[in-house]
């Protein structure tokens, strides 16, 4: 089917005073632009009705699929302004298969690449305005996302369902500088397992981690830090962020992440700082980790740097891990030292911008590292009509 959208301006739009005062203070999904684009598919008729309609509240029959079985899933990615005015989001292509494969895992229909893409295209360019101005870490925060809105109660794939795009201006992650973060090593929860859903973007996923993830916030720590399931050995990832570890320092630094084991999310930012990484000149390694040689390895100093990373916060350090046991300082607790030295561009969490958001200091010659990526939008889109 073409892209072609139908547009339903919003008969009242957040005023001019108003937007900008949120986007001076925009919080992280507190705020939601003026519209959102919707695009339906049945069994019978596909992907239809590419419409790009007024934000607003969505009316549900009480015995809708997702209601009952949680056939969802969502998507995560940023865009932002660039210096010349135009509007660009990073690595979109990338969400969009993974858009497909949580589909395909949750047995929901899959969207055409150039429809996702062509739904972010039309959202950001209708409300360009909300997309806060060039130089900061300030973005607006896409969120694309399907559910099952077929009306039944049968346990079964639903029939018909309902794509959405929503948009959210986006402050920076951390208001006074990046800061280390406490991490919860839960031995008591798992996230995903082998054969589960943990490769897939769906809601449930993240629903079963509110349980250990408060359980982590009592322990001070804002985030969890997961093992495989089977053998409650293996480091995961976190509740929404990858991780990685530094050995040594230097030239000698060697970058190591779980490997994607089959209950990993293969995040992209993940991605985009293994290329990175390696362009940087450090040795990079993907394959298990124990808790065991984390703990350790952290108790001892081999380990000099643990991070997170992910869309929301980019990249954060980890200071302490916590678990039942007692818990652990990395390196001072501080934030890492770079091992490429170059103190603006590292894959490490010791850099002030993010590699993902930043050319960098020039090394990367790989769209992993850039911005932008397609599709950029121009600085001032067609008018809504
Ligand atoms: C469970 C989980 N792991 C990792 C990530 C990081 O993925 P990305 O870098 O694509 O945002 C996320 C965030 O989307 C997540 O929810």
């Amino acid at each position: 089917m073409s892209a072609q959208f139908t547009r339903t301006p919003h008969p009242a739009p957040v005023p001019a005073d108003r937007r900008a005062a949120i986007l001076a203070d925009p919080g992280f999904g507190r705020h939601f632009t003026d519209h959102m684009v919707t695009i339906r598919w049945t069994a019978d008729g596909g992907w239809q009705d590419p419409a790009l309609v007024p934000y607003g509240p969505l009316t549900l029959d009480p015995a809708t699929m997702v209601l009952h079985y949680g056939q969802e899933i969502f998507e995560g990615l940023k865009a932002y302004r660039q210096p010349d005015g135009s509007i660009a989001s990073f690595r979109p292509t990338a969400n969009a298969a993974r858009f497909r494969a949580s589909a395909a895992r949750m047995a929901m229909a899959e969207l055409p690449d150039d429809l996702f893409l062509a739904s972010l295209t039309e959202l950001v360019t209708a409300d360009r305005e909300w997309v806060p101005p060039a130089g900061g870490e300030e973005s607006l925060y896409l969120r694309p996302y399907m559910l099952a809105t077929e009306v039944g109660l049968g346990v079964r794939p639903s029939a018909e369902y309902l794509y959405l795009l929503i948009a959210s201006p986006a402050g920076p992650y951390f208001a006074d500088g990046v800061k280390p973060m406490d991490v919860w090593l839960s031995t008591e929860y798992t996230r995903a397992a082998l054969g589960g859903t943990g490769t897939a973007k769906a809601g449930g996923n993240y629903a079963a981690s509110l349980l250990p993830q408060a359980q982590g916030a009592e322990h001070g720590c804002a985030q969890v830090a997961y093992l495989d399931a089977e053998e409650r050995r293996w480091v995961d990832e976190m509740g929404s962020n990858n991780l990685f570890f530094v050995y040594g320092s230097g030239d000698d630094a060697e970058v190591v992440t779980p490997s994607l084991s089959g209950s990993i999310l293969a995040g992209i930012t993940r991605d985009s700082l293994l290329v990175l990484a390696k362009e940087l000149g450090c040795q990079v390694t993907e394959r298990r980790i124990s808790a065991e040689e984390w703990l350790t390895g952290c108790a001892d100093g081999s380990i000099t740097e643990v991070f997170g990373c992910g869309t929301a916060a980019v990249i954060t350090p980890i200071g302490r891990i916590k678990h039942v046991d007692g818990e652990v300082t990395v390196a001072d607790g501080s934030r890492g030292r770079s091992p490429c030295g170059c103190g603006s561009c590292s894959p490490t969490s010791s850099g002030a911008s993010p590699p993902t958001r930043t050319p960098g200091c020039g090394r990367s010659s790989r769209p992993e590292g850039r911005l932008p990526e397609t599709p950029g939008t121009p600085r001032s889109g067609p008018p809504l009509t």
